[in-house]
């Protein structure tokens, strides 16, 4: 028999979105259901991104900008970069891909805190790398540990702060001790910033300002969360010339469509809605918090825009807030078993969630 399929990737499991939201209400006989398992904007996207997007609708017959250059000037612009130390990407799912691609050859050893993010485990698997797992402390990252399992087969070491799905962040000072005790030549460390923009921890370092010292260091960042682009798919990474000149040489000529490049132009030029995005996430992490501390309900300190919270019997809370009306991701699918993990609200939305949990 011919064998067509790589056995890493025979051994690959498909990662499990869940159903559409439309056929899960259907299934349900809901009249609706709020979507709390996806970490979204609980405002959507601008106006102006939206018009933006419909204006660009005219053309896309068109095929997009290659290198999505309009797009990557201002990002650098705003981050006093050069525009050559970022690529975009099809999310920053696509630059998790791009990285395992880039990088890694069979045998190589790919270090991440366990549990963290699925596709950090994912791209390295299908390359056929040796995944290194870090147990979290709690609910924090080790880095201690994670700098022990780093060995000359390291290639790449994934940090994700705030975390997903634990919400913790990792503090200036044990990122910088722990980027210093792995050398002069490191492996490749991707800083995962997804939710950097829920984070109001003073001492939350900006891993750009970091790049200078840390060549070796890769920021991703995302349009998904902050402004409410998850539908599109844009996410970038920002890093050493010689990093993001490899990351494009393994990408897809035309990665980022039209309407996410010109929806995340335009979201770039509404820095108003991201930051009332940003205003409620936090008002309303802190009203959740509040309502589960006086319930006696263990959670994780979040800085992210979702919440991790401890329950007796998970399934049966995710599915009695699910007759309620409200999706929330059960924590035994992202590795953390006996909690839920639940997206940050409207007020109205996260009154019903604290009251479904008390029953
Ligand atoms: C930690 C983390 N990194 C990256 C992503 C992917 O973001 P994008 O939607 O840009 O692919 C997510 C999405 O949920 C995430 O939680």
């Amino acid at each position: 028999m011919r064998k067509i399929w790589r056995a890493a990737v025979e051994a690959v499991t498909p990662y499990e979105a869940g159903k559409p939201l439309e056929m899960l209400v259907a299934e349900l006989g809901l009249a609706e259901l709020v979507r709390l398992s996806s970490n979204e904007n609980p405002l959507g996207a601008s106006p102006r991104v939206i018009e933006a997007v419909r204006r660009e609708a005219a053309h896309i017959h068109l095929y997009p900008d290659g290198g999505s250059g309009a797009l990557r000037d201002a990002l650098a612009h705003g981050l006093g970069i050069s525009p050559e130390q970022i690529v975009v990407g099809n999310g920053a799912d696509e630059l998790i891909t791009l990285i395992a691609l880039a990088a890694f050859d069979p045998g190589d050893e790919v270090a991440m805190p366990h549990p963290s993010f699925e596709p950090y485990a994912t791209g390295a698997q299908i390359a056929g790398a040796r995944v290194v797992p870090s147990p979290l402390a709690g609910y924090e990252t080790d880095l201690d540990d994670l700098r022990r399992r780093v060995t000359p087969r390291t290639k790449v070491v994934f940090l994700c702060s705030p975390h997903n799905p634990a919400t913790t962040i990792i503090r200036r000072r044990a990122l910088l001790a722990f980027l210093d005790a792995l050398g002069d030549d490191p492996p490749l460390i991707v800083l995962d910033e997804a939710y950097r923009d829920f984070v109001d921890d003073p001492e939350y370092p900006d891993g750009v300002s970091l790049l200078a010292r840390y060549p070796r260091l890769l920021v991703l960042r995302t349009f998904s969360k902050i402004a409410g682009l998850a539908g599109l798919r844009v996410g970038y990474a920002i890093g050493s010339l010689e990093t993001i000149d490899r990351l494009n040489r393994v990408r897809a000529p035309y990665n980022v469509n039209r309407l996410g490049q010109v929806a995340a132009l335009a979201a770039l030029e509404d820095p108003e809605h991201g930051a009332r995005t940003r205003a409620l996430v936090l008002e309303e992490r802190a009203y959740l918090a509040a309502g589960l501390e006086r319930r006696a309900i263990a959670f994780a300190p979040s800085q992210a825009n979702f919440m991790l919270v401890r329950v007796k019997d998970a399934a049966a809370a995710r599915d009695r807030l699910l007759r309620g009306g409200i999706l929330v991701r059960d924590g035994a699918a992202v590795g953390f078993p006996g909690h839920l993990r639940i997206t940050v609200g409207t007020r109205e939305i996260n009154e019903r969630v604290l009251k479904l949990l008390e029953d």
